[in-house]
C-alpha cells in the first residue's frame, strides 16, 4: 500500500514548511506530559484528541477537534501523526489502525502485551512506511544520559543493578486496568520493567535475559520481580522491581565497580516534586519522535526487542516453583524422639533425586548434618553427624533449601534425602558448618525442630 501523502510531515522533517499535525489518544494520567511537550514544541501542533470520557475531552484547548472513537480521528485528515496513551491491551489494534490510516505513530510502552504482536506492528509499520516509535522516557532522563555519556570503562565494571519501586496506587488512575492481568498484560515486570530495561539498554547497550523471579503475586499481577540479564560483553545486570512501596519511589541504575566503589544514576535527583522529572524526559520523547518521522522508516523501534524481553521473564518466572514474598507453606514442626550423638567420615549415604518428601502426621525421620554439599543425585555423602530422630507433629513437605532450626537455633538449610532406610524413615541431610550431633548441639529429647521455607 502507498502510504498517502502528508504535507506538513515533510515539512517536521526539513523545519522548512508547517508544524506536525498530532492527534493524542488516551487522555489519562500520562497524557498531559505529551500535551505540554506538544504544546512546547513549534515543530508540532495538536491538533485532534480521542477519549471515552467526554470530561477527558473537555480539558483539550479549544480549537483541538475531539472524538470519542480512534478510528473516526485517524479517518478526519486532521493529524499526520498520532500518540497512544491506552491501556496495555488496546495498543496492538489501534496503533495497527493508525499506521493503516497513513500516520506515524508514538505509543507508549509497553508496544504490547505479547511478542507476536509486537513484531506484527513492525511489519505493519514496513508495509506503510510509517514511522513506529515507542516511548521510553527514562532514556532522556538527565541522570540516565549522563550515567551514559559517562560510563567507565567497561571492565571495571563488576555488575550493575537497575531499581524501579514505586507504590503503584500513587501512580495509576481511576480506571483500574492497571491490576487487570487480561487488559496490564501482567503487573511491574510489563508495566515498570520496560522502562528500567530501556533505561538499562541505553546505558549498557544490548541485554539478555538469564533468569526471572516474579512474586507478591495477586489474582494474576505480580507486585514485586527481580530480572537477571547480561551485557554482549558479560556484565551481570539485575533488575529489581517493586509496586509495593509503603510509598515513594526509587527509580535507579547503581554500577557496581570492581575497586568496591560505586557510580549511581538517580532518575529522580535534582526532580523534587512528584513527576516532576517526566516533563523533560516526554519533552525528549517528542523531539526524538519528530526526528524518527523526519528520519525515515529506516530506523529501528526498540518497543518489540523490550516486549520480547518482558515476555521471555515471564514465561521463566512462572515456570518457576518459587515466587518472592509469598510463603507456600507453614513452618513444619517435629519434636526429638530419640538422639544420636556420633559422627562418621565415610557413611556412604546417597543424595536422592528428590527435591520435596511428603510427611505424613506422626512419621519419624531421622536429622543427619553434613559438612558436605551434595547437589547432584546420586552423590556420595560421607562426612556426617548424626542429631537424632525426629516425630512431625502435622503432614508437611520437607524441600531442600528449607532452614532447619533446633531448639530455636538456625543450624543449617535442608541439602536433601538419603532413603537407605526407607520405608522406615528418610535420612533428611541437612548442611551445616560444621557436623553437629546431638551432643555438640546439646539438645535433649523432646527438643522441637522447625522447617521454615527460607524467607524472600
Ligand atoms: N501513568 C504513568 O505514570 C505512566 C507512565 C509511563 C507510561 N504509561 C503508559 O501509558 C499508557 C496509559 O497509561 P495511563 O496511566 O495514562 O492510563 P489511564 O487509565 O490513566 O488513561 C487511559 C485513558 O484511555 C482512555 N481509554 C480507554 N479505552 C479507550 C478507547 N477504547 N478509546 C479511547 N480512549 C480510551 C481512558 O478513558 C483513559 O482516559 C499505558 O500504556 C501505560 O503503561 C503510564
Amino acid at each position: 500500500m502507498t502510504p498517502p501523502a502528508i504535507g506538513p510531515e515533510a515539512a517536521a522533517a526539513t523545519g522548512t514548511e508547517g508544524p506536525l499535525r498530532i492527534g493524542v489518544i488516551g487522555l489519562g494520567v500520562i497524557a498531559p506530559f505529551f500535551l505540554r511537550a506538544i504544546e512546547e514544541d513549534r515543530h508540532l501542533r495538536l491538533t485532534a484528541g480521542c477519549d471515552l470520557d467526554p470530561v477527558k475531552l473537555a480539558g483539550l484547548p479549544s480549537g483541538v477537534a475531539r472524538f470519542t472513537d480512534h478510528r473516526d480521528l485517524l479517518a478526519s485528515g486532521l493529524v499526520d501523526a498520532v500518540v497512544v496513551t491506552l491501556p496495555n491491551d488496546l495498543h496492538a489494534s489501534v496503533v495497527t489502525d493508525a499506521l493503516d490510516s497513513g500516520a506515524h505513530v508514538c505509543c507508549e510502552k509497553p508496544l504490547t502485551v505479547h511478542s507476536a504482536d509486537a513484531r506484527a506492528l513492525a511489519a505493519v509499520a514496513e508495509r506503510t512506511g510509517r514511522t513506529l516509535f515507542t516511548a521510553f522516557h527514562r532514556r532522556y532522563n538527565s541522570n540516565v544520559d549522563r550515567l551514559a555519556a559517562e560510563l567507565p570503562d567497561r571492565s571495571t565494571i563488576e555488575r550493575v543493578v537497575g531499581r524501579y519501586q514505586e507504590r503503584i496506587e500513587e501512580h495509576t488512575g481511576n480506571d483500574r486496568w492497571y491490576l487487570d492481568a487480561e487488559r496490564c498484560g501482567g503487573g511491574c515486570v510489563i508495566d515498570n520493567g520496560p522502562n528500567a530495561l530501556d533505561a538499562l539498554r541505553h546505558v549498557l547497550g544490548e541485554l539478555t535475559l538469564k533468569d526471572a523471579v516474579i512474586g507478591d503475586v495477586r489474582g494474576g499481577v505480580e507486585f514485586c520481580a527481580e530480572l537477571w540479564l547480561t551485557t554482549d560483553d558479560g556484565i551481570p545486570v539485575t533488575v529489581e522491581l517493586d509496586w509495593a512501596l509503603p510509598t515513594g519511589e526509587v527509580k535507579d541504575i547503581t554500577l557496581h565497580l570492581k575497586d568496591g566503589t560505586t557510580v549511581t544514576a538517580d532518575m529522580l535527583a535534582g526532580y523534587d516534586g512528584f513527576k516532576s522529572s517526566l516533563d523533560h524526559e516526554y519533552r525528549g520523547i517528542m523531539a526524538d519522535f519528530r526526528a524518527a518521522v523526519a528520519a525515515g522508516p529506516s530506523r529501528r523501534d526498540d518497543g518489540p526487542v523490550v516486549v520480547d524481553l518482558v515476555d521471555r521473564a515471564y514465561r521463566v518466572a512462572r515456570a518457576k516453583e518459587a515466587r518472592l514474598r509469598m510463603p507456600s507453606k507453614t513452618p513444619a514442626e517435629a519434636a526429638l524422639v530419640k538422639l544420636l550423638f556420633h559422627r562418621r567420615g565415610d557413611r556412604g549415604m546417597t543424595l536422592s533425586p528428590w527435591f520435596s518428601r511428603c510427611v505424613r502426621a506422626g512419621e519419624v525421620h531421622e536429622l543427619v548434618s553434613t559438612t558436605e554439599r551434595p547437589s547432584v543425585p546420586g552423590q556420595r555423602v560421607d562426612a556426617v553427624g548424626f542429631l537424632g530422630f525426629a516425630e512431625f507433629g502435622a503432614a508437611t513437605v520437607v524441600e531442600r533449601g528449607d532452614e532447619v532450626r533446633l531448639g530455636g537455633k538456625l543450624v543449617g538449610v535442608v541439602a536433601g534425602f538419603d532413603e537407605c532406610h526407607f520405608p522406615n524413615h528418610y535420612n533428611i541431610l541437612i548442611e551445616t558448618e560444621r557436623l553437629v550431633t546431638a551432643e555438640t548441639a546439646d539438645l535433649r529429647v523432646g527438643d522441637p525442630v522447625v522447617f521454615r521455607e527460607p524467607a524472600s
